[in-house]
């Protein structure tokens, strides 16, 4: 690959419409890679516009820069990741996804059914939480996020 076939940072910020500062701190936590050219500068691949872009996409539906990072490793270093490459990480991002679905769907149904009810059944309701006993099972809204209230 010629030299000149890298994009400069500032390059890859007017493509993506990042930052050149968020470029940086992506760059920081493993989710895009550079290389130095002769003058000390970094250079990206064009591919990297990509990469950028489902990263952008990643975190407007609430993935971490963890998760993304997990997905993004399934990209080959180094090369442009081909429709195979894509395609491989297009799946697991969707089953991932439908995994957030299913959650948030069930999340929504359980607050459909104290909106307006108001009984804080201790065996049904999943607000009730007398003496904070929730939060022995963890952090969170234990009993939203699926725990089961204890009876007593
Ligand atoms: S308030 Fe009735 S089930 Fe939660």
């Amino acid at each position: 690959m010629r030299a000149d076939d890298r994009l400069s940072i500032g390059d890859l910020a007017d493509r993506t419409g990042l930052s050149v500062s968020a470029i940086r701190f992506y760059e920081t936590k493993g989710l895009v890679a550079s290389v130095r050219n002769s003058g000390g500068q970094r250079r990206f691949l064009r591919a990297d516009v990509r990469r950028l872009s489902f990263v952008l996409i990643a975190q407007q539906l609430g993935f971490s820069i963890d998760q993304i990072r997990r997905q993004l490793s399934r990209l080959p270093e180094g090369r442009t990741p081909t429709k195979q490459d894509w395609t491989r990480i297009s799946h697991a991002f969707r089953r991932e996804l439908d995994e957030r679905i299913e959650a948030l769907t069930g999340l929504r149904d359980k607050l459909d059914g104290c909106i307006g009810c108001g009984c804080l059944s201790l065996r049904k309701c999943t607000l009730y939480n007398p003496q904070d006993r929730a939060r022995r099972r963890g952090t969170g809204p234990r009993y939203l996020l699926g725990d089961r209230p204890e009876a007593g």
